[in-house]
């Protein structure tokens, strides 16, 4: 062990010595020897390199942990997902959570379970290989890619060269932070290029000779505490650039990320430092080919679409089925059906989305009708109202060890999550608006709620009898897309269980107040927080429109 100066050491450089002094990726062997051993043999600083198998401590640190599996592209056979439905029953007391970056993770597991279960994800072609930890985390894309009538072009073979140059690889299994990658060949972009530390998108060019499809990047895009866009390249890749280029991107952040803060450590800091040119010479001056600096203008992107309900695909005669879960908590039996619903109605595929949905591809025009009555039966349904379909929420205090409230779960509790959904599903049934709402139960943004319609973001408040509740700070007109843009904070924190409430009262004012052509978002960009924050509190004051 190194030695330690007499003075306190920082997180930031606790971390970095962890790391120096074993690398995550070595820590299988001793995963495999506290099985036998007992949670107690577990030395502490191991905690710290689990996360490279995907295995993180689970509040309140009793013997518990989270494991997230490293799932590209979200894209999971049904054999793979029967097989978490097994898991899942045995060992994570039968539930588990679609996450925000198109994985599932599992809760409940001891350490004398883990070897079992990541040697059962194995033998079915799953890994946990970096899904947590400094290093780059599972590789996002397109969830509709091969089968999106309006794609540019299919990215997933580039995507798992991208993922495979990564995965299990010493050269970037160190980095500064959690490294983030989106590579995407649709023209909506719903894989969020925007908020990735890489985001490459496909992206058509005019020329003489016809128009060319290439590959734009996008770098240091983040949420956190310190949400920021990424800065869009002057760089136009072909296919077989995309590797090169996100090798180099991620050995420049490994070689000039801030070690020396954790809060600083994220490679967005380093392109803000910089700014974009500075960053692409560097990308060049580490690729034996030189990039082409022309790049379109950005193209016209939707604010956002979610893939829920039917939809024809580029082969004709096949549908592909968007099914809304709610917060992406599913059941085993639920994974079991979605399973077999795509192996016995689908082309055996279930993809996982940045919503916490799923999606069953190629199924046949005349099977529509059975996916859609399985899929209801089993509570995902693929015509959930708005609400359902784009309402997400993160892990919070029931299981995470940075949250200050909860979302999904309030032990003994009802759910906030659940309580604010129920409540706009049944006030609000008829509202037809793309619209999202997301839960966070602390600043992280793991639940995304920077990029949402309207943001909740938990903090604590001080009641009138001075006791804490939890409460939420509300964030208005967030989104992604041609107008991409974060949440406003309004300056309003409502204890959770005013929450329902205020978000139907915010809707129905959006309703009476907002003209022909606004949209739910442009209503909230020109009416001033003094007016959505009497909305939202129910206020008796006449509100004031600004716009
Ligand atoms: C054990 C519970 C968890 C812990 C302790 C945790 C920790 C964190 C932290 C500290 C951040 C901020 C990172 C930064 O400084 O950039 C963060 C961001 C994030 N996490 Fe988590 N997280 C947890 C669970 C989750 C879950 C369940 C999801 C998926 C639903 C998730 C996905 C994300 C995303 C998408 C972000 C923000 C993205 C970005 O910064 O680019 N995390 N998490
Ligand atoms: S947003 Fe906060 S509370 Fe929610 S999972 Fe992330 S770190 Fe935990």
């Amino acid at each position: 062990m190194a030695e330690r100066g007499v003075s306190k050491e920082s997180k930031a450089d606790r971390v970095e010595r962890i790391k120096r002094e074993k690398d995550g990726l070595d820590v299988w062997d001793d995963i495999l020897r506290y099985s036998k051993l007992g949670h107690d043999a577990i030395d502490p600083e191991d905690f710290e390199r689990f996360k490279w198998y995907g295995v993180y401590r689970q509040k309140p640190n009793d013997g518990h942990f989270m494991v997230r599996l490293r799932v590209p592209n979200g894209v999971l056979q049904a054999h793979q997902l029967a097989l978490i439905a097994e898991m899942t029953d045995r060992f994570a007391r039968g539930y588990g959570d679609i996450t925000t970056r198109q994985n599932i993770q599992l809760h409940w597991l001891t350490i004398e379970d883990i070897p079992y279960l990541l040697s059962r994800y194995h033998g079915v072609g799953l890994t946990t290989m970096a899904a947590c930890g400094d290093d780059p985390r599972n590789v996002v894309g397109c969830p509709v890619h091969g089968v999106d009538c309006g794609e540019l072009v299919d990215a997933r073979p580039l995507l798992d060269d991208v993922n495979r140059l990564y995965v299990g690889n010493r050269e970037f299994s160190n980095l500064p932070r959690k490294f983030k990658v989106s590579i995407s060949g649709c023209g909506v972009r719903c894989a969020q290029p925007e908020i990735n530390d890489i985001g490459i998108s496909a992206v058509r060019r005019a020329r003489a000779a016809g128009d060319e499809i290439g590959y734009e990047v996008a770098v240091g895009g983040g949420l956190s505490t310190v949400p920021r866009l990424a800065t869009r390249l002057e760089a136009f890749l072909t296919a077989e650039q995309v590797r090169p280029v996100c090798g180099a991107i991620a050995s420049i952040f490994r070689e000039y990320g801030d070690r020396t803060k954790r809060t600083r450590a994220r490679m967005k800091f380093l392109v803000e430092q910089w700014g974009g040119d500075r960053f692409l010479d560097e990308i060049q001056d580490r690729v034996d080919f030189a990039i082409d600096r022309d790049v379109p203008p950005l193209p016209e992107l939707p604010v956002d679409r979610d893939h829920i309900g039917v939809h024809p695909q580029r082969q004709e005669g096949y549908h592909y089925v968007g099914l809304a879960s709610r917060f992406g908590r599913l059941t085993g039996a639920q994974m079991r059906d979605v399973a077999a619903i795509a192996r016995e109605l689908g082309d055996g595929t279930v993809r996982l989305t940045n919503n916490q949905n799923l999606i069953v591809t190629g199924v046949l025009t005349a099977n529509v009708d059975e996916v859609v009555r399985r899929a209801s039966n089993t509570l995902l349904p693929a015509d959930a109202d708005v609400w359902q379909r784009n309402f997400v929420a993160c892990t919070g205090t029931q299981f995470c060890n940075l949250a200050i409230t909860a979302t999904k779960e309030a032990p003994g509790a009802e759910s906030p999550a659940e309580h604010a959904l129920n409540a706009l599903q049944e006030r609000l049934g008829h509202f037809k608006e793309f619209v999202r709402i997301n839960y966070n139960g602390c600043p992280n943004s793991c639940g995304q709620h920077w990029v949402a319609d309207v943001g909740l973001q938990g903090v604590l408040l001080k009641a009138a009898n001075g006791e804490q509740v939890e409460g939420a700070l509300v964030t208005v007109g967030g989104g992604l897309g041609s107008e991409s843009g974060f949440g406003r904070n309004i300056g309003v924190r409502l204890p959770l269980t005013e929450v329902p409430e205020a978000l139907v009262r915010l809707f129905s004012a959006y309703e009476e107040h907002g003209a022909e052509d606004d949209s739910f978002r442009s209503w909230c960009q020109r009416t001033s927080d003094e007016a959505l924050g009497h909305y939202l509190r129910g206020e008796a004051l006449q509100p004031v429109d600004a716009g």
